[in-house]
């Protein structure tokens, strides 16, 4: 228990170095298909981050749903996004990954979340109302390389081999803290 515990902590250190959290989608929450959902987060200053890619992602399938590229990141900028969901298949393992997809560098993961069919009744709570003030994308369907907004990770992976392999290895050691933590509260 113990060593599970301890041994995730040296990998995370490597991924997340300053202060970049999503606050939505929180955990357990419900993003519905044919309506839209908002991503916001919130982010320290002078850490040389002033922009940041938005892709999507599952536990249990391959692929990245590519949901936008070079998101501004100084502190003026709004810390939100609104994605309009079409057709995404609807499961319950879903979570997003801020990062540089140029270079595979992690910043943050939110917890994961569910996308419901656009006719399945929500059972969580509140759910953050869409700022009309801030840009909506549109994302639809599973990941297609030929689909405008959605990319996969084999697309970006035959350009830059080495570097999406370290991005999947952060996720991994993100992903296993999480494990780490849960074992430990039980404790
Ligand atoms: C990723 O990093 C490179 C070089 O450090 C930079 O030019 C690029 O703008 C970054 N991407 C984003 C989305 O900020
Ligand atoms: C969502 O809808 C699709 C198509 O109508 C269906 O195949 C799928 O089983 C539904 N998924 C859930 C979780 O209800």
């Amino acid at each position: 228990m113990r060593l599970l515990n301890l041994l995730p902590i040296p990998l995370v250190a490597t991924v997340a170095s300053a202060y970049f959290e999503i606050t939505s989608p929180s955990e357990n929450a419900q993003w519905r298909n044919g309506g839209v959902n908002v991503i916001s987060w919130e982010k320290g200053t002078l850490d040389g981050i002033d922009s940041f890619d938005i892709e999507m992602t599952r536990l249990s399938e391959d692929g990245l749903t590519y949901i936008a590229s070079t998101v501004p990141a100084e502190k003026a900028s709004p810390s939100s996004l609104n994605v309009y969901l079409e057709n995404i298949p609807a499961a319950d393992d879903y979570f997003l990954l801020f990062l540089n997809a140029t270079h595979g560098i992690m910043y943050t993961t939110s917890p994961r979340f569910t996308i419901l069919n656009s006719s399945a009744t929500s059972t969580s709570g509140s759910t953050p109302t869409p700022d009309r003030a801030v840009a909506t994308v549109t994302i639809s369907g599973t990941p297609n390389p030929t689909q405008g907004f959605v990319t996969t990770f084999a697309a970006a992976s035959s350009a830059l081999p080495n570097l999406e392999w370290r991005a999947l290895v952060g996720i991994g050691a993100v992903l296993v803290a999480g494990l780490g933590g849960a074992v430990c509260v039980l404790v």
